[in-house]
């Protein structure tokens, strides 16, 4: 760390965690539902727990942004952070916010909560990931802007890379595309563009910028190679990601009203959209082989190595066996699409969320890196959630496959809830390997417990010894 007003970044990081696990504690609830349908049922309906996890999900997310974002811009900009105070004073209120707002979701029913909160004024609550009141939305956009007047200013007094330049402009970015929140039409046809205009653009277009910039980051820290080549890399993905993504939003047009050309349209340039990610693994790969120095946090090296390729898996690979018009027409809505969803957020936006985190927060806490038993608890807790998240995309893959062939195909289709019973078994394994997810989970953050920093002169001892 070489500005003290990075230090604001500890805070986003440190609530980033502490919602991660809430949202890992109401998965493993909506996985017990989907196995008991009675189970917290009235207190806690299938509903509320699933709101709860996604919500959760975006806040989580979005914390570790922010903080990634207050930690990166001052050091690229190599100058104070424009007001320390202010973002300090932003996290709170982001925090109050969140906790707020699942209060209402967790002791309100939903419908009074919209009531209460003048969604008859604007209409925005009740579609998915988007299920915040309104005085939420507008404090989301507050907090935003908040976060964007601080990083700006701050480039504004210091040095411009073109990395500063990618974060700060994918951050725009991510504001601006949650304007759409507000268009809430009585015209489905236009609201699920609307709806589409968010969740794709985050996580097709503008996250991946993020992601990219992120990994930039901290692939430059740690392997020492020039900025030159990792700006360069940079800007291939950023074009391939844009040319891709932006009309690749057609896979979602297939069925729900829209012109058929998208079904074309759609499914070709969302048919290229693994290539962006490809490329992060190459990219990553690259400045490994590169490299001009060994870094000591071999935690964070290993969290940055694999996110690209996990984010492949789940994005690419998994987005684009369901991408394709034809497909979609089976597997439109089924677990299938769950598979991708999780393998996909994880991969990408958990798994680079906990990279950054990994990096940073040694330096945060005044050191290069945390000792080497500390080290191998955060890389056992980091297999046995890549482990488990597999397993979880394998068991809700299978149960996708199931509803596609007796619900959705042949000449006597079985009801859904007659496929369900057929599909208990997954539901089962995504239970276990969710509690497989939980322990790792908890081993990674017991990894912050355990004392110690890196001892250069002892570790060099053992490696001359051996
Ligand atoms: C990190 C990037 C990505 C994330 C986090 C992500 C996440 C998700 C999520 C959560 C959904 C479900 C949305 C809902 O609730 O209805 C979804 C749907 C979908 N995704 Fe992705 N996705 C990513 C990238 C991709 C890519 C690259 C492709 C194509 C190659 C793709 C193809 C699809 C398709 C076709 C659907 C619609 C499935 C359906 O409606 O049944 N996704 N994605
Ligand atoms: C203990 C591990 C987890 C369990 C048991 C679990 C369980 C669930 C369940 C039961 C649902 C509702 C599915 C439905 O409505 O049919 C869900 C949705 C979702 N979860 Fe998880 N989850 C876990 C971890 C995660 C993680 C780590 C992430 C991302 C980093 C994640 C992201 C999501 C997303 C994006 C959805 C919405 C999917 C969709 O609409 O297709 N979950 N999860
Ligand atoms: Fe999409």
């Amino acid at each position: 760390m070489k500005y003290s007003s990075q230090k604001v970044a500890m805070p986003y990081f440190i609530a980033a965690l502490a919602l991660f696990f809430g949202q890992i504690v109401f998965g493993l609830i909506a996985g017990l539902q989907y196995l008991d349908g009675t189970f917290l049922f009235p207190d806690l309906p299938f509903n509320v727990t699933r709101m709860s996890h996604t919500n959760l999900l975006i806040v989580w997310l979005l914390m570790a942004f922010m903080g990634a974002a207050y930690y990166i811009v001052p050091e690229e900009a190599q100058t104070e952070l424009y007001s320390p105070k202010l973002a300090l004073v932003t996290f709170w209120v982001f925090l109050a916010a969140a906790a707020l707002t699942l209060a209402g979701y967790l002791f309100v029913p939903y419908s009074q909560l919209a009531a209460m909160t003048g969604d008859a004024i604007l209409p925005t609550m009740g579609r998915g990931y988007l299920e915040q009141p309104l005085p939420t939305k507008i404090g989301i956009v507050l907090v935003a802007l908040s976060l964007l007047f601080n990083v700006t200013m701050t480039l504004i007094k210091g040095r411009k890379t073109s990395l500063n330049l990618i974060l700060i402009g994918s951050l725009w970015g991510l504001a601006l595309l949650f304007l759409p929140a507000f268009y809430f039409p009585d015209d489905t046809v236009k609201a699920s563009y609307g709806w589409w205009w968010i969740v794709h653009g985050w996580v097709e277009g503008d996250w991946e910028l993020i992601l990219g910039a992120l990994l930039g980051f901290i692939l430059i820290k740690m392997t020492g190679v020039d900025r030159e080549i990792v700006e360069k890399w940079l800007y291939i993905i950023i074009a391939m990601t844009l040319m891709t993504g932006i009309i690749g939003i057609g896979h979602h047009y297939y069925y729900i009203g829209a012109p058929a050309y998208w079904i074309w349209l759609g499914s070709i340039f969302s048919a290229l959209e693994p290539i962006p990610f490809l490329l992060l693994v190459a990219f990553a790969f690259k400045m490994l082989l590169q490299r001009r120095r060994e870094h000591p946090n071999k935690a964070a090296m290993l969290w940055a190595l694999a996110t690209p390729i996990v984010a492949f898996l789940g994005a690419g690979l998994w987005g684009f066996m369901i991408t394709l018009a034809p497909v979609q027409y089976y597997t439109h809505g089924t677990n299938f699409t769950a598979a991708h969803g999780h393998l996909a957020f994880f991969g990408a936006y958990a798994m680079v969320s906990l990279s950054i985190i990994s990096y940073a927060m040694p330096l945060l806490r005044g050191r290069e890196a945390n000792s080497p038993s500390a080290q191998r608890w955060e890389m056992t807790g980091f297999w046995i959630m890549v482990f488990s998240m597999i397993v979880i995309t394998l068991a809700l893959t299978g149960a996708g496959i199931v509803t596609a062939f007796l619900q959705r195909s042949g000449d006597n289709p079985l009801g859904f809830m007659q496929v369900q019973d057929k599909e208990r078994v997954f539901f089962w394994i995504r239970e276990f390997a969710g509690l497989g997810f939980f322990s790792g989970l908890l081993v990674y953050l017991g990894s912050f417990f355990i004392s110690g920093e890196y001892d250069y002169a002892s570790e060099a001892k053992q490696a001359l010894s051996a």
